[in-house]
């Protein structure tokens, strides 16, 4: 499949890689930028000008339901044993091309509007001060449990009128499943996939009677947005639980795995941290910053619907591409001193990856933006005092290829 070009001998779910990427990043953005994996069975390009060219080229197909069924089938998993789960990816906005794609897509963006999005402030700055006010008379604590896994799921709970109590239920019944998608995370993979499946089932059941619910009583919420567009015409009852499903699951992680990654990267670079809190106006470049630093994407990927010839290689049909949001964020052709951490970088300059780009760029970015800078602005002037505790040691959760974020942040303030 690939052996015209010299062919690396790197795994990339090796745990030092996935621990400490940006040097895996660098070997194979300046020496095999299309790289085949015979360990992932997948390929990987690094460099930015790929990266964004595969994301909004439309031989590249997202239907990550597709994906799914032919890596499981790698690992020994029948297509029926996770049927729930890839029927359920399947339907949703972020697995489809085309036409397919924007009728979900546009009719779910209009609650992501920047007014709607504003309209939300003081209920993001709400949670958080809850939370934040409860550690204030302590002086030390694992901010990852403690925080920042509370406050985007409550955040999106409340967006899409869930209350906290079923919030946790459904939390619960997601577990498994993020825990099969992230590539190369799963150890005991039957069991895994086994618990994977029936808690998409409750999932899908919880929020098919939710959507009822809503239809005889609409609200402001973003379930009754979806339902309003679907009387024009457009998404079926089973799209929009797929798609609520999918925003319960992207409003999390991805923005715990992004305040964690973010604060790390603060904490150990004490200037930064000083310079953020003489300068308010720096936060939002500093967010920006953290972002395409240490974001908590590394990868995306994608099928490939036809043959693609790229730097000398040949990308068939049926292959699996794995695109580095991370690698491009790092490449010293896309950013001056890549390697540096510097909050004071243009913000109109950037061309992160981490939010992605083209047709699938993420939905949620202004409101994750909003949490971030809320969350941020709140530690960052609550909390001058803050730091890394040094007797116990931050971890990295080991998410595979598509999530990365942090298990424990221990600090004290
Ligand atoms: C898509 C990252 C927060 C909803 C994406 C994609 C990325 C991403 C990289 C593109 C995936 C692809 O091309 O395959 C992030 C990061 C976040 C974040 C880094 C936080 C820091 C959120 C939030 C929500 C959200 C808070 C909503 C509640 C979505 C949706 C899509 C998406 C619905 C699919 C869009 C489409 O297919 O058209 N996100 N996301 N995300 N994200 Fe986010």
């Amino acid at each position: 499949m690939a052996s015209a070009a010299r062919k690396l001998q790197l795994n990339p779910v090796d745990p030092e890689n996935l621990l400490n990427p940006v040097p895996f990043y660098k070997e194979l953005r300046e020496n095999d930028p299309v790289h085949w994996s015979d360990v992932v069975h997948g390929w990987f390009l690094t460099r930015h000008e790929d990266v964004m060219n595969g994301l909004r080229d439309s031989r590249l197909s997202a239907d990550r339901g597709k994906v799914l069924e032919h890596q499981f089938q790698m690992m020994g998993l029948s297509p029926e044993s996770i049927r729930e789960v890839t029927d359920t990816f399947k339907r949703q906005m972020a697995c489809k091309d085309g036409a397919a794609h924007l009728k979900p897509r546009r009719q779910t963006a209009a609650a992501f509007a920047p007014q709607v999005l504003d309209s939300w402030r003081p209920l993001i700055h709400r949670t958080l001060v809850t939370h934040l006010d409860k550690l204030r008379d302590r002086r030390e604590a694992d901010l990852v449990p403690e925080l920042f896994y509370q406050m985007p799921p409550l955040v999106i709970a409340e967006l899409l009128g869930i209350t906290p109590e079923d919030r946790e239920r459904l939390q619960q019944w997601g577990e498994a499943v993020t825990q099969l998608t992230s590539t190369g995370a799963a150890k005991n993979l039957m069991e895994v996939a086994r618990q994977a499946n029936e808690g998409q089932a409750r999932i899908n059941q919880f929020l098919t009677n939710l959507v009822e619910e809503r239809r005889r009583a609409p609200g402001e919420d973003l379930i009754s947005h979806m339902l309003r567009a679907q009387e024009q015409g457009g998404m079926t009852t089973e799209e929009v639980v797929a798609n609520t499903s999918l925003l319960l699951a992207a409003g999390h992680l991805t923005t715990t795995d992004q305040l964690s990654n973010g604060l790390y990267e603060l904490l150990t670079r004490p200037e930064q941290l000083a310079l953020l809190r003489r300068e308010p106006s720096l936060l939002k470049p500093a967010i920006e910053e953290m972002m395409r630093f240490a974001p908590p994407v590394p990868f995306v990927h994608r099928i490939a619907v036809d043959n693609i010839e790229l730097r000398g290689r040949t990308i068939r049909k049926g292959d699996i591409v794995f695109l580095g949001l991370a690698a491009a964020n790092h490449d010293p052709a896309a950013f001056k001193d890549a390697e540096y951490f510097d909050i004071s970088r243009d913000p109109h300059q950037q061309k992160s990856m981490s939010f992605g780009f083209g047709p699938h760029h993420c939905l949620g970015a202004g409101l994750a933006r909003r949490e971030l800078e809320i969350a941020f602005s709140e530690l960052v002037h609550r909390m001058p005092e803050m730091r890394l505790d040094a007797a116990k040691l931050p971890r990295i959760k080991c998410g595979g290829l598509l999530f990365r974020g942090f298990e424990s942040l221990p600090v004290r303030w």
